[in-house]
C-alpha cells in the first residue's frame, strides 16, 4: 500500500517553500503525493506553480478581492472538507504561518490525517507582530504531529512548549532548497520578465531592491515606509530604488499615491519567482518586510533592513547581514544612508552566510517520513 501525502498551501511563500518537498516527494515511489491549492492568493501563487510545473491536484480558488480573516478562515476550512474526505491522506503537509497554514492544519486534523508542519516553531512571542501569523504559527505547531524545524532556535522554541524530541527535526529552511535550485538556473533562462528588467533599468545604478506587505505595517506604516524611500531616493546619488508592488489594495494605494511618478523608484508588477531571484543578485541591498526575502538575502550575500519591530528570524541578525529598522521613517533613512556611505560597514554587512539552510531539508523530511510510514 501507499501511503498518502496531501501538500496544501495557498499563498505565493508558500509555495515557493514548499516546491522543492512536491518534487521531492514525488519522486519517491512509496508515496501517493497529492497537491491542493487553497488559491488564498491567486495570480502571486500561479507566477510559482508556472515557474516549478506544478499543477495541482485540487485548487479550492478562494481568493476574493480585499478579503478578511473572518471569511478566508471559514472558506478554507469547510473548503478542505471534500477534498480531504475524497483523498483521505495519511500525512497532510502545511507550511509555516498564513491563514491557509492555520485554516488547513486544522481540517487536516479533523479529518484524522497526521498533520506535518514545515517551517515550525518559529517565534517572536509578541500575538501582534507579525499579525496575525504569530498566532498561527503556534495554533499549528500545537496541532502537528511532526515538526520540520529549520534551525536549532526554533527547535528550542517547540521544545520549550513542550513538544516531544522525537517529533521534531532540524532540516534547514526549504527556501535554501528553492533558491540554490532556481539562483543556478536564472542566469541561463530566456526569462520575458529578466530581459524587460535588462532593458528598462539601468544596472550601472546602485539598486535598492524593496518588498513590503505586513498587516501590522498597514496604514501609517506604509505612510513612513514609502516617505523614507523618497527621502533616501533624493538623498543618495546615482541610487535607483525598485520596488515590485505586492498585489494587496492596502499595499498598493499607499504605494502608488506616495511613490508613483518618481524617476528614481522603479514601481513594478510581482515579479515571478526567477526574475525576483536574479534582481537580488544585482542589486546592492534589500529594505523589506517579507520573512522570506529576509532568509533568501544573506544566501546571496546582500544586507537587509528589516521594517519591522520584531522578528521570528534571529539568526541572520545574530550573524549581522540583517539589521531592523522598524517602520520608523528617520530611522530607515538614516541606516540606508549610512550603509551606503560607509563602505566598511557595508562589506561587513554584505559577507556570505547561510544560517537558514543548505538546501538538503526537503531530503531530510522526506527520509523522516520515510521511517514513520
Ligand atoms: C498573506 C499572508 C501573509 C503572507 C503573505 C505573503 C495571511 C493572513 N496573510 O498576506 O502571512 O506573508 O500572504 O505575500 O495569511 N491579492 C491579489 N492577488 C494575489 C494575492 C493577493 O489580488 O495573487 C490581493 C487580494 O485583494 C487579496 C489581498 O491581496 O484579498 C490580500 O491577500 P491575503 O492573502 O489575505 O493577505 P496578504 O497580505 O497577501
Ligand atoms: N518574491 C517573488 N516576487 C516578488 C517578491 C518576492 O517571487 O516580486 C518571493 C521572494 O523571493 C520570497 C517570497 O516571494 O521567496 C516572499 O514572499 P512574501 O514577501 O510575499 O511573503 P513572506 O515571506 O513575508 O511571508
Amino acid at each position: 500500500m501507499k501511503y498518502k501525502n496531501l501538500i496544501i498551501f495557498g499563498t505565493r511563500p508558500e509555495a515557493i517553500k514548499m516546491a522543492p518537498l512536491v518534487k521531492a516527494f514525488l519522486k519517491n515511489p512509496r508515496f501517493e503525493t497529492k497537491v491542493c491549492v487553497t488559491a488564498q492568493h491567486r495570480e502571486m501563487l500561479d507566477q510559482v506553480l508556472d515557474f516549478f510545473e506544478i499543477t495541482p491536484d485540487y485548487d479550492l480558488n478562494l481568493m476574493k478581492p480585499g478579503q478578511n480573516l473572518y471569511g478566508l478562515t471559514a472558506d478554507i476550512i469547510t473548503g478542505l472538507q471534500p477534498v480531504l474526505e475524497e483523498f483521505q491522506p495519511n500525512y497532510v503537509y502545511v507550511h509555516g504561518d498564513t491563514t491557509t497554514t492555520m485554516g488547513s492544519s486544522i481540517a487536516g486534523f479533523y479529518s484524522g490525517a497526521k498533520i506535518c508542519h514545515v517551517e515550525a516553531g518559529l517565534r517572536t512571542f509578541n500575538k501582534k507582530s507579525p499579525f496575525p501569523e504569530e498566532i498561527n504559527r503556534t495554533i499549528t505547531g500545537h496541532i502537528a504531529d511532526y515538526h520540520f524545524a529549520p534551525t536549532q532556535t526554533s527547535y528550542n522554541n517547540l521544545r520549550n512548549e513542550g513538544i516531544s524530541k522525537e517529533d521534531i527535526l532540524i532540516t534547514g529552511n526549504t527556501v535554501i532548497d528553492a533558491l540554490f535550485e532556481s539562483v543556478s538556473k536564472v542566469d541561463n533562462i530566456d526569462d520575458p520578465e529578466i530581459k524587460k528588467l535588462k532593458s528598462e533599468i539601468d544596472f550601472t545604478k546602485r539598486i535598492v531592491l524593496v518588498t513590503g506587505h505586513r498587516r501590522e505595517n498597514h496604514g501609517q506604516g506604509f505612510i513612513n515606509i514609502c516617505n523614507a524611500l523618497k527621502k533616501i531616493g533624493e538623498s543618495i546619488d546615482n541610487v535607483q530604488i525598485i520596488y515590485p508592488v505586492h498585489l494587496n489594495p492596502k499595499v498598493q494605494k499607499p504605494v502608488y499615491e506616495i511613490l508613483g511618478g518618481i524617476d528614481n523608484v522603479n514601481l513594478i508588477a510581482p515579479l515571478a519567482y526567477p526574475a525576483f531571484v536574479w534582481l537580488m543578485n544585482k542589486c546592492e541591498l534589500v529594505i523589506t518586510d517579507s520573512g522570506g526575502v529576509q532568509e533568501e538575502a544573506p544566501s546571496l550575500g546582500k544586507p537587509v533592513l528589516v521594517m519591522r519591530d520584531t522578528t521570528e528570524r534571529p539568526e541572520a541578525v545574530d550573524v549581522g547581514t540583517v539589521i531592523l529598522v522598524g517602520t520608523d521613517k528617520n530611522k530607515i533613512v538614516r541606516e540606508t544612508i549610512d550603509l551606503m556611505k560607509n563602505p566598511e560597514r557595508y562589506k561587513e554587512m554584505s559577507k556570505l552566510h547561510n544560517p537558514y539552510g543548505d538546501g538538503k531539508a526537503c531530503e531530510r523530511i522526506v527520509e523522516f517520513i520515510e521511517k514513520l510510514a
